[in-house]
Protein backbone atom coordinates (compact mmCIF):
# COMPACT_ATOMS: atom_id res chain seq x y z
CA UNK A 1 0.00 0.00 0.00
CA UNK A 2 1.62 3.33 -0.93
CA UNK A 3 0.76 6.33 1.21
CA UNK A 4 3.42 8.57 -0.44
CA UNK A 5 2.61 11.37 -3.33
CA UNK A 6 3.81 10.51 -6.52
CA UNK A 7 5.54 12.65 -7.85
CA UNK A 8 8.43 12.93 -11.14
CA UNK A 9 8.63 9.26 -10.62
CA UNK A 10 9.08 8.92 -7.33
CA UNK A 11 7.56 8.59 -3.94
CA UNK A 12 7.72 11.53 -1.80
CA UNK A 13 6.58 12.03 1.87
CA UNK A 14 6.84 16.42 1.42
CA UNK A 15 8.64 16.65 5.40
CA UNK A 16 6.01 14.12 6.95
CA UNK A 17 2.58 16.52 6.83
CA UNK A 18 -0.43 13.74 6.56
CA UNK A 19 -4.13 13.26 6.60
CA UNK A 20 -5.90 9.81 7.95
CA UNK A 21 -7.78 7.89 5.66
CA UNK A 22 -10.43 5.44 7.12
CA UNK A 23 -12.70 2.11 6.78
CA UNK A 24 -16.06 3.43 6.50
CA UNK A 25 -17.90 0.28 7.32
CA UNK A 26 -15.60 -0.28 10.38
CA UNK A 27 -14.16 3.25 11.31
CA UNK A 28 -10.83 1.26 11.25
CA UNK A 29 -8.01 3.54 10.69
CA UNK A 30 -6.03 2.12 7.35
CA UNK A 31 -3.51 4.67 6.69
CA UNK A 32 -1.82 8.27 6.65
CA UNK A 33 -0.96 9.53 3.36
CA UNK A 34 0.86 12.42 2.77
CA UNK A 35 -0.77 15.84 2.49
CA UNK A 36 0.70 17.42 -0.40
CA UNK A 37 2.35 20.56 0.03
CA UNK A 38 1.98 23.56 -2.22
CA UNK A 39 5.91 23.47 -2.96
CA UNK A 40 5.32 19.95 -3.84
CA UNK A 41 2.33 20.55 -6.31
CA UNK A 42 5.03 23.01 -7.94
CA UNK A 43 7.09 20.77 -8.34
CA UNK A 44 4.59 18.40 -10.13
CA UNK A 45 3.27 21.30 -12.72
CA UNK A 46 6.81 22.24 -13.81
CA UNK A 47 7.72 18.22 -14.01
CA UNK A 48 4.67 17.92 -15.71
CA UNK A 49 4.92 20.42 -18.20
CA UNK A 50 8.41 19.30 -19.17
CA UNK A 51 7.47 15.54 -19.14
CA UNK A 52 4.22 16.75 -21.38
CA UNK A 53 6.03 18.20 -23.99
CA UNK A 54 8.11 14.95 -24.19
CA UNK A 55 5.26 12.49 -24.33
CA UNK A 56 3.11 14.76 -26.20
CA UNK A 57 6.04 14.20 -29.25
CA UNK A 58 6.32 10.45 -28.60
CA UNK A 59 4.98 8.51 -31.82
CA UNK A 60 0.72 7.76 -31.11
CA UNK A 61 2.33 4.03 -31.09
CA UNK A 62 4.28 4.60 -28.31
CA UNK A 63 2.12 6.14 -26.09
CA UNK A 64 -0.56 3.38 -27.10
CA UNK A 65 2.16 0.89 -25.70
CA UNK A 66 2.30 2.37 -22.22
CA UNK A 67 -1.17 2.42 -22.25
CA UNK A 68 -1.90 -1.40 -23.28
CA UNK A 69 1.12 -1.90 -20.40
CA UNK A 70 -0.68 -0.17 -18.05
CA UNK A 71 -4.39 -1.96 -18.37
CA UNK A 72 -2.47 -5.10 -18.65
CA UNK A 73 -1.06 -4.53 -15.18
CA UNK A 74 -4.68 -2.98 -13.78
CA UNK A 75 -6.11 -5.42 -15.03
CA UNK A 76 -3.63 -8.42 -13.35
CA UNK A 77 -4.03 -6.60 -9.76
CA UNK A 78 -7.38 -6.21 -10.04
CA UNK A 79 -8.06 -8.62 -6.97
CA UNK A 80 -6.00 -6.03 -4.66
CA UNK A 81 -7.15 -3.07 -6.33
CA UNK A 82 -10.88 -4.23 -5.45
CA UNK A 83 -9.46 -5.27 -2.38
CA UNK A 84 -7.93 -1.61 -1.33
CA UNK A 85 -10.86 -0.29 -2.82
CA UNK A 86 -13.47 -1.77 -1.15
CA UNK A 87 -11.12 -0.96 2.37
CA UNK A 88 -11.14 2.89 1.87
CA UNK A 89 -14.73 3.42 -0.33
CA UNK A 90 -17.13 0.40 1.11
CA UNK A 91 -18.61 -0.74 -1.61
CA UNK A 92 -19.12 -4.75 -2.00
CA UNK A 93 -15.83 -6.37 -3.12
CA UNK A 94 -17.79 -7.59 -6.00
CA UNK A 95 -18.66 -3.81 -7.06
CA UNK A 96 -15.06 -3.17 -6.53
CA UNK A 97 -13.72 -5.71 -8.78
CA UNK A 98 -16.84 -4.39 -11.77
CA UNK A 99 -15.19 -0.99 -10.94
CA UNK A 100 -11.77 -2.18 -11.53
CA UNK A 101 -12.31 -3.36 -15.04
CA UNK A 102 -14.54 -0.58 -15.92
CA UNK A 103 -12.02 1.64 -15.44
CA UNK A 104 -9.37 -0.28 -17.36
CA UNK A 105 -11.46 -0.87 -20.32
CA UNK A 106 -11.24 2.87 -20.56
CA UNK A 107 -7.40 3.12 -20.94
CA UNK A 108 -7.78 -0.15 -23.25
CA UNK A 109 -9.93 1.83 -25.42
CA UNK A 110 -7.68 4.72 -25.53
CA UNK A 111 -4.58 2.99 -26.14
CA UNK A 112 -6.26 1.64 -28.82
CA UNK A 113 -7.92 4.92 -30.02
CA UNK A 114 -4.69 7.03 -29.42
CA UNK A 115 -3.51 5.70 -32.49
CA UNK A 116 -6.35 7.69 -34.73
CA UNK A 117 -5.28 11.39 -33.55
CA UNK A 118 -6.64 12.23 -37.22
CA UNK A 119 -6.15 15.96 -38.61
CA UNK A 120 -7.12 16.73 -41.96
CA UNK A 121 -6.34 19.12 -45.16
CA UNK A 122 -9.06 21.43 -46.60
CA UNK A 123 -9.17 23.03 -50.02
CA UNK A 124 -6.71 25.71 -49.61
CA UNK A 125 -8.60 28.74 -52.08
CA UNK A 126 -5.39 29.76 -53.13
CA UNK A 127 -2.31 28.22 -56.19
CA UNK A 128 1.05 27.13 -54.61
CA UNK A 129 -0.52 27.42 -50.86
CA UNK A 130 -1.54 24.35 -48.22
CA UNK A 131 -3.93 24.07 -44.97
CA UNK A 132 -3.41 21.61 -42.88
CA UNK A 133 -5.36 21.03 -39.58
CA UNK A 134 -3.58 18.79 -37.25
CA UNK A 135 -4.84 17.89 -33.66
CA UNK A 136 -2.19 18.48 -30.57
CA UNK A 137 -2.32 17.92 -27.07
CA UNK A 138 -3.90 20.07 -25.19
CA UNK A 139 -1.00 20.33 -22.35
CA UNK A 140 -0.66 19.54 -19.20
CA UNK A 141 -3.95 18.59 -17.33
CA UNK A 142 -5.43 18.73 -13.79
CA UNK A 143 -7.72 15.93 -12.86
CA UNK A 144 -9.71 16.42 -9.98
CA UNK A 145 -11.51 12.83 -8.63
CA UNK A 146 -14.31 11.94 -6.48
CA UNK A 147 -14.59 9.34 -3.75
CA UNK A 148 -17.38 7.33 -5.43
CA UNK A 149 -15.36 5.86 -7.84
CA UNK A 150 -12.19 6.03 -6.65
CA UNK A 151 -11.00 4.20 -9.72
CA UNK A 152 -13.29 4.65 -12.74
CA UNK A 153 -12.99 8.62 -12.77
CA UNK A 154 -9.20 8.77 -12.98
CA UNK A 155 -8.93 5.90 -15.67
CA UNK A 156 -11.68 7.20 -17.77
CA UNK A 157 -9.68 10.94 -17.76
CA UNK A 158 -6.47 10.43 -17.40
CA UNK A 159 -6.78 7.70 -20.04
CA UNK A 160 -7.87 10.06 -22.88
CA UNK A 161 -5.02 12.80 -21.81
CA UNK A 162 -2.55 10.08 -22.08
CA UNK A 163 -3.25 9.25 -25.31
CA UNK A 164 -3.82 12.75 -26.86
CA UNK A 165 -0.08 13.13 -25.03
CA UNK A 166 -0.56 15.32 -22.21
CA UNK A 167 1.09 14.55 -18.79
CA UNK A 168 -2.05 14.61 -15.94
CA UNK A 169 -1.11 15.59 -12.31
CA UNK A 170 -4.28 13.70 -10.37
CA UNK A 171 -5.86 15.26 -7.11
CA UNK A 172 -7.86 11.88 -5.90
CA UNK A 173 -10.46 12.22 -3.03
CA UNK A 174 -9.03 12.74 0.42
CA UNK A 175 -11.32 9.69 1.31
CA UNK A 176 -9.50 7.14 -1.64
CA UNK A 177 -6.56 7.92 -2.42
CA UNK A 178 -5.14 4.44 -1.65
CA UNK A 179 -6.44 2.94 -4.71
CA UNK A 180 -4.86 6.17 -6.65
CA UNK A 181 -2.12 5.71 -5.58
CA UNK A 182 -2.39 2.12 -6.01
CA UNK A 183 -2.79 3.12 -9.69
CA UNK A 184 0.30 4.84 -9.94
CA UNK A 185 2.19 2.03 -8.82
CA UNK A 186 0.70 0.09 -11.88
CA UNK A 187 1.48 2.67 -14.32
CA UNK A 188 5.45 3.05 -12.90
CA UNK A 189 5.21 -0.32 -13.83
CA UNK A 190 3.98 0.12 -17.03
CA UNK A 191 7.14 2.31 -17.88
CA UNK A 192 5.54 5.68 -18.21
CA UNK A 193 8.05 8.43 -17.69
CA UNK A 194 8.84 10.39 -15.14
CA UNK A 195 6.47 13.03 -14.30
CA UNK A 196 3.67 11.80 -17.08
CA UNK A 197 1.51 10.55 -14.26
CA UNK A 198 1.60 11.91 -11.06
CA UNK A 199 -0.81 11.76 -8.21
CA UNK A 200 -0.63 14.25 -5.29
CA UNK A 201 -2.99 13.54 -2.51
CA UNK A 202 -4.10 16.53 0.07
CA UNK A 203 -6.33 15.95 2.79
CA UNK A 204 -9.88 18.24 2.93
CA UNK A 205 -8.59 21.48 4.53
CA UNK A 206 -5.97 21.40 1.55
CA UNK A 207 -8.29 20.70 -1.31
CA UNK A 208 -9.03 24.44 -2.35
CA UNK A 209 -5.49 25.03 -2.18
CA UNK A 210 -4.84 22.06 -4.47
CA UNK A 211 -8.22 23.60 -6.61
CA UNK A 212 -6.55 27.14 -6.75
CA UNK A 213 -3.26 26.25 -7.04
CA UNK A 214 -3.76 24.36 -10.61
CA UNK A 215 -6.31 27.21 -11.58
CA UNK A 216 -3.43 29.78 -10.86
CA UNK A 217 -0.77 27.93 -13.30
CA UNK A 218 -0.93 28.97 -16.89
CA UNK A 219 0.97 26.16 -17.24
CA UNK A 220 -1.96 24.11 -16.36
CA UNK A 221 -3.99 24.21 -19.59
CA UNK A 222 -6.76 22.03 -18.97
CA UNK A 223 -8.86 21.20 -15.49
CA UNK A 224 -11.17 17.91 -15.82
CA UNK A 225 -13.35 17.48 -12.62
CA UNK A 226 -16.30 15.32 -10.98
CA UNK A 227 -17.40 16.09 -8.56
CA UNK A 228 -20.35 18.84 -6.97
CA UNK A 229 -21.90 21.55 -9.07
CA UNK A 230 -20.71 23.82 -6.29
CA UNK A 231 -17.31 23.04 -6.67
CA UNK A 232 -17.60 22.58 -10.24
CA UNK A 233 -18.69 25.77 -10.34
CA UNK A 234 -15.71 27.38 -8.02
CA UNK A 235 -13.56 25.87 -10.78
CA UNK A 236 -15.28 27.39 -14.00
CA UNK A 237 -14.93 30.85 -12.31
CA UNK A 238 -10.70 30.26 -11.01
CA UNK A 239 -10.08 28.79 -14.69
CA UNK A 240 -11.35 32.17 -16.76
CA UNK A 241 -8.12 33.87 -15.00
CA UNK A 242 -5.83 31.43 -17.57
CA UNK A 243 -8.72 30.44 -20.21
CA UNK A 244 -7.56 26.86 -19.13
CA UNK A 245 -10.15 24.28 -21.03
CA UNK A 246 -12.62 22.52 -18.62
CA UNK A 247 -14.80 19.08 -18.51
CA UNK A 248 -17.28 19.28 -15.35
CA UNK A 249 -18.93 16.24 -14.67
CA UNK A 250 -20.74 17.38 -12.19
CA UNK A 251 -24.21 16.72 -9.68
CA UNK A 252 -27.29 14.65 -11.21
CA UNK A 253 -30.83 14.13 -9.93
CA UNK A 254 -32.11 11.55 -12.55
CA UNK A 255 -35.64 10.28 -12.70
CA UNK A 256 -36.41 7.31 -13.61
CA UNK A 257 -40.17 6.73 -15.70
CA UNK A 258 -42.09 3.69 -15.38
CA UNK A 259 -44.90 4.04 -18.01
CA UNK A 260 -47.81 2.27 -17.84
CA UNK A 261 -46.77 -0.12 -21.25
CA UNK A 262 -43.39 -1.18 -19.46
CA UNK A 263 -42.19 -4.51 -18.48
CA UNK A 264 -42.83 -3.99 -14.87
CA UNK A 265 -40.26 -6.89 -13.92
CA UNK A 266 -37.89 -5.41 -15.80
CA UNK A 267 -38.43 -2.10 -14.90
CA UNK A 268 -38.21 -2.90 -11.53
CA UNK A 269 -35.04 -4.56 -11.65
CA UNK A 270 -33.47 -2.05 -13.72
CA UNK A 271 -33.99 0.11 -10.67
CA UNK A 272 -32.98 -2.01 -8.24
CA UNK A 273 -29.61 -2.26 -9.76
CA UNK A 274 -29.39 1.75 -10.68
CA UNK A 275 -30.40 2.59 -7.43
CA UNK A 276 -27.99 0.25 -4.80
CA UNK A 277 -24.80 0.45 -7.02
CA UNK A 278 -22.66 1.96 -4.91
CA UNK A 279 -24.92 2.44 -2.13
CA UNK A 280 -26.82 5.19 -4.04
CA UNK A 281 -23.50 7.09 -4.30
CA UNK A 282 -23.74 7.59 -7.99
CA UNK A 283 -23.88 10.77 -10.04
CA UNK A 284 -26.44 8.82 -12.28
CA UNK A 285 -28.36 7.09 -9.81
CA UNK A 286 -32.23 7.28 -10.08
CA UNK A 287 -33.08 9.90 -7.47
CA UNK A 288 -37.29 10.35 -8.56
CA UNK A 289 -39.16 7.56 -9.65
CA UNK A 290 -41.94 8.48 -11.28
CA UNK A 291 -44.24 5.88 -11.46
CA UNK A 292 -48.00 6.25 -14.24
CA UNK A 293 -51.15 6.04 -12.26
CA UNK A 294 -52.07 2.61 -13.89
CA UNK A 295 -48.70 0.44 -12.90
CA UNK A 296 -48.55 2.47 -9.14
CA UNK A 297 -49.71 -0.42 -7.17
CA UNK A 298 -47.81 -3.06 -9.32
CA UNK A 299 -44.03 -1.16 -9.06
CA UNK A 300 -44.89 0.01 -5.31
CA UNK A 301 -45.48 -3.68 -4.40
CA UNK A 302 -42.67 -5.31 -6.36
CA UNK A 303 -40.32 -2.66 -5.12
CA UNK A 304 -41.38 -3.30 -1.79
CA UNK A 305 -40.37 -6.96 -1.67
CA UNK A 306 -37.14 -5.65 -3.43
CA UNK A 307 -35.52 -3.34 -1.07
CA UNK A 308 -36.68 -5.94 1.96
CA UNK A 309 -34.29 -8.60 0.87
CA UNK A 310 -31.31 -6.30 0.06
CA UNK A 311 -28.76 -7.90 2.21
CA UNK A 312 -26.49 -4.59 3.80
CA UNK A 313 -23.17 -5.02 5.89
CA UNK A 314 -19.37 -4.43 4.95
CA UNK A 315 -18.59 -4.58 1.61
CA UNK A 316 -16.19 -7.46 2.74
CA UNK A 317 -18.71 -9.72 3.55
CA UNK A 318 -20.24 -12.41 1.07
CA UNK A 319 -23.49 -11.45 -0.42
CA UNK A 320 -23.71 -8.10 0.69
CA UNK A 321 -25.14 -5.95 -1.83
CA UNK A 322 -25.60 -2.35 0.00
CA UNK A 323 -22.39 -1.22 2.03
CA UNK A 324 -21.75 2.09 3.87
CA UNK A 325 -22.11 5.39 3.05
CA UNK A 326 -18.82 7.28 2.85
CA UNK A 327 -19.27 9.28 6.11
CA UNK A 328 -20.74 10.57 8.79
CA UNK A 329 -22.22 13.75 6.83
CA UNK A 330 -23.26 11.58 3.53
CA UNK A 331 -25.66 9.70 6.44
CA UNK A 332 -26.93 12.84 7.83
CA UNK A 333 -27.87 13.73 4.31
CA UNK A 334 -30.29 11.09 3.85
CA UNK A 335 -31.47 11.24 6.91
CA UNK A 336 -32.00 14.75 6.22
CA UNK A 337 -34.36 13.99 3.08
CA UNK A 338 -36.22 11.20 4.70
CA UNK A 339 -37.54 13.83 7.72
CA UNK A 340 -38.19 16.43 5.10
CA UNK A 341 -39.95 13.82 3.04
CA UNK A 342 -42.25 12.47 6.29
CA UNK A 343 -43.13 16.20 7.02
CA UNK A 344 -44.61 16.97 4.01
CA UNK A 345 -46.99 13.82 3.68
CA UNK A 346 -44.68 11.12 2.26
CA UNK A 347 -45.08 7.47 3.49
CA UNK A 348 -42.02 5.25 4.51
CA UNK A 349 -42.96 1.59 3.70
CA UNK A 350 -39.21 -0.24 3.81
CA UNK A 351 -36.33 1.25 6.22
CA UNK A 352 -36.18 4.89 7.04
CA UNK A 353 -33.54 4.52 9.80
CA UNK A 354 -29.84 4.40 10.25
CA UNK A 355 -29.11 0.82 10.14
CA UNK A 356 -27.23 -1.28 13.14
CA UNK A 357 -24.12 -2.48 10.94
CA UNK A 358 -22.28 0.95 11.98
CA UNK A 359 -22.76 4.65 12.38
CA UNK A 360 -21.94 5.45 8.58
CA UNK A 361 -25.43 2.66 7.04
CA UNK A 362 -28.49 3.58 6.24
CA UNK A 363 -31.87 0.78 5.59
CA UNK A 364 -32.39 0.68 1.91
CA UNK A 365 -35.35 3.03 2.08
CA UNK A 366 -38.45 2.95 0.02
CA UNK A 367 -40.88 6.09 0.37
CA UNK A 368 -43.95 7.25 -1.49
CA UNK A 369 -45.62 10.51 -1.85
CA UNK A 370 -42.67 12.56 -3.20
CA UNK A 371 -43.61 15.49 -4.54
CA UNK A 372 -41.53 19.24 -5.80
CA UNK A 373 -41.46 20.83 -2.93
CA UNK A 374 -39.62 18.39 -1.21
CA UNK A 375 -35.69 18.09 -0.26
CA UNK A 376 -35.56 14.53 -2.05
CA UNK A 377 -37.23 15.24 -5.39
CA UNK A 378 -34.98 18.89 -5.53
CA UNK A 379 -31.63 17.40 -4.39
CA UNK A 380 -29.43 14.71 -5.05
CA UNK A 381 -29.96 12.22 -2.03
CA UNK A 382 -26.64 10.05 -2.94
CA UNK A 383 -27.73 7.20 -0.69
CA UNK A 384 -29.93 4.09 -0.36
CA UNK A 385 -33.45 6.18 -0.96
CA UNK A 386 -36.23 5.12 -3.40
CA UNK A 387 -38.35 7.82 -3.54
CA UNK A 388 -41.44 7.41 -5.24
CA UNK A 389 -44.08 9.76 -7.32
CA UNK A 390 -47.42 9.16 -9.69
CA UNK A 391 -47.80 10.55 -12.68
CA UNK A 392 -51.19 10.44 -15.20
CA UNK A 393 -49.93 11.65 -18.74
CA UNK A 394 -46.71 10.95 -20.75
CA UNK A 395 -46.16 14.82 -20.65
CA UNK A 396 -46.94 15.01 -17.26
CA UNK A 397 -43.89 12.29 -16.16
CA UNK A 398 -41.67 14.20 -19.02
CA UNK A 399 -42.40 17.88 -17.14
CA UNK A 400 -41.55 16.24 -13.77
CA UNK A 401 -38.45 14.46 -14.96
CA UNK A 402 -37.29 17.85 -16.39
CA UNK A 403 -38.46 20.08 -13.29
CA UNK A 404 -35.03 20.35 -12.01
CA UNK A 405 -31.78 22.39 -12.98
CA UNK A 406 -29.51 19.51 -13.42
CA UNK A 407 -29.52 16.98 -16.75
CA UNK A 408 -26.64 13.92 -16.20
CA UNK A 409 -28.95 10.97 -16.53
CA UNK A 410 -32.63 10.13 -17.14
CA UNK A 411 -33.97 6.73 -17.33
CA UNK A 412 -37.35 5.49 -18.97
CA UNK A 413 -39.27 2.24 -19.04
CA UNK A 414 -41.74 1.67 -22.03
CA UNK A 415 -42.75 -1.24 -24.45
CA UNK A 416 -43.84 1.38 -27.16
CA UNK A 417 -41.98 2.34 -30.24
CA UNK A 418 -43.31 5.69 -30.83
CA UNK A 419 -42.96 6.44 -26.95
CA UNK A 420 -39.54 5.26 -26.94
CA UNK A 421 -38.53 8.19 -29.10
CA UNK A 422 -40.80 11.03 -27.68
CA UNK A 423 -39.82 10.14 -24.35
CA UNK A 424 -35.47 10.31 -25.37
CA UNK A 425 -36.05 12.92 -27.18
CA UNK A 426 -38.01 14.97 -24.52
CA UNK A 427 -35.89 14.57 -21.33
CA UNK A 428 -33.58 17.03 -20.98
CA UNK A 429 -30.28 14.76 -19.86
CA UNK A 430 -26.57 14.16 -21.29
CA UNK A 431 -27.41 10.38 -21.04
CA UNK A 432 -31.08 8.53 -21.12
CA UNK A 433 -31.08 5.00 -20.84
CA UNK A 434 -34.26 3.25 -22.26
CA UNK A 435 -35.09 0.06 -20.56
CA UNK A 436 -32.22 -0.96 -18.72
CA UNK A 437 -30.92 0.75 -15.08
CA UNK A 438 -27.15 0.44 -16.35
CA UNK A 439 -25.42 2.21 -19.22
CA UNK A 440 -21.92 2.69 -17.89
CA UNK A 441 -19.50 1.70 -20.89
CA UNK A 442 -16.42 2.99 -22.26
CA UNK A 443 -18.16 3.03 -25.46
CA UNK A 444 -20.31 5.66 -24.63
CA UNK A 445 -19.93 9.68 -24.25
CA UNK A 446 -20.50 10.30 -20.64
CA UNK A 447 -21.40 13.77 -19.44
CA UNK A 448 -24.47 16.18 -18.88
CA UNK A 449 -26.27 19.39 -20.04
CA UNK A 450 -27.59 22.28 -17.98
CA UNK A 451 -26.23 22.54 -14.11
CA UNK A 452 -24.47 18.88 -14.72
CA UNK A 453 -21.46 19.99 -16.88
CA UNK A 454 -19.55 20.90 -19.64
CA UNK A 455 -17.86 17.55 -22.31
CA UNK A 456 -17.77 14.34 -22.61
CA UNK A 457 -15.97 11.56 -20.96
CA UNK A 458 -15.27 8.16 -22.81
CA UNK A 459 -15.41 7.66 -26.74
CA UNK A 460 -13.63 9.75 -29.21
CA UNK A 461 -15.47 13.09 -27.33
CA UNK A 462 -13.35 12.22 -24.39
CA UNK A 463 -10.23 11.99 -26.52
CA UNK A 464 -11.14 15.54 -28.28
CA UNK A 465 -11.47 17.44 -24.21
CA UNK A 466 -7.35 16.63 -24.85
CA UNK A 467 -6.68 18.23 -28.08
CA UNK A 468 -6.26 21.61 -29.84
CA UNK A 469 -7.45 22.04 -33.12
CA UNK A 470 -3.80 23.68 -35.12
CA UNK A 471 -4.14 25.16 -39.00
CA UNK A 472 -1.32 25.43 -40.55
CA UNK A 473 -1.17 27.74 -43.71
CA UNK A 474 2.14 26.84 -46.32
CA UNK A 475 2.03 29.71 -48.98
CA UNK A 476 4.90 29.68 -51.71
CA UNK A 477 4.68 25.77 -52.90
C1 LIG B 1 -20.27 8.93 -11.34
O1 LIG B 1 -21.00 8.66 -10.41
O2 LIG B 1 -19.82 10.07 -11.50
C2 LIG B 1 -19.84 7.93 -12.37
C3 LIG B 1 -20.74 6.80 -12.54
C4 LIG B 1 -20.37 5.92 -13.70
O3 LIG B 1 -19.38 6.13 -14.40
O4 LIG B 1 -21.11 4.97 -13.92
Amino acid sequence: MHTQAYVHGQWRSDGGATFAVMNPATGEHLANVTDSSDGLVAEAIAAGELAGRAWGRLPAKDRAQRLKAWHAELVRRAKDLAALMTAEQGKPLAEARGEVLYGAAFVEWYAEEARRLEGFIPEAGLPGREIQVRREPVGLAAIITPWNFPMAMIARKAAAALAAGCAVVVKPAEATPLTALAMAEAAEVAGFPAGVFQVLPVGRERAPVWGAAVTADPRVRKISFTGSTAVGRWLYERAAANIQRLSLELGGNAPFLIFDDADVTAAVLGLMAGKFRNAGQTCISPNRVLVQASVWDEVVERLRAEVQRLRVGPGTEPGVEVGPLIHAEAVAKVRAHVADALAQGAQCLVGGQAHPAGPNFWQPTLLTGLTPGMRAFREETFGPLLALSRFETEEEGIALANDTPFGLAAYAYSQGHARIHRVSRGLDAGMVAINTGSFSSELLPFGGVKTSGLGREGTRLGLDEFCEWKSITIAGL
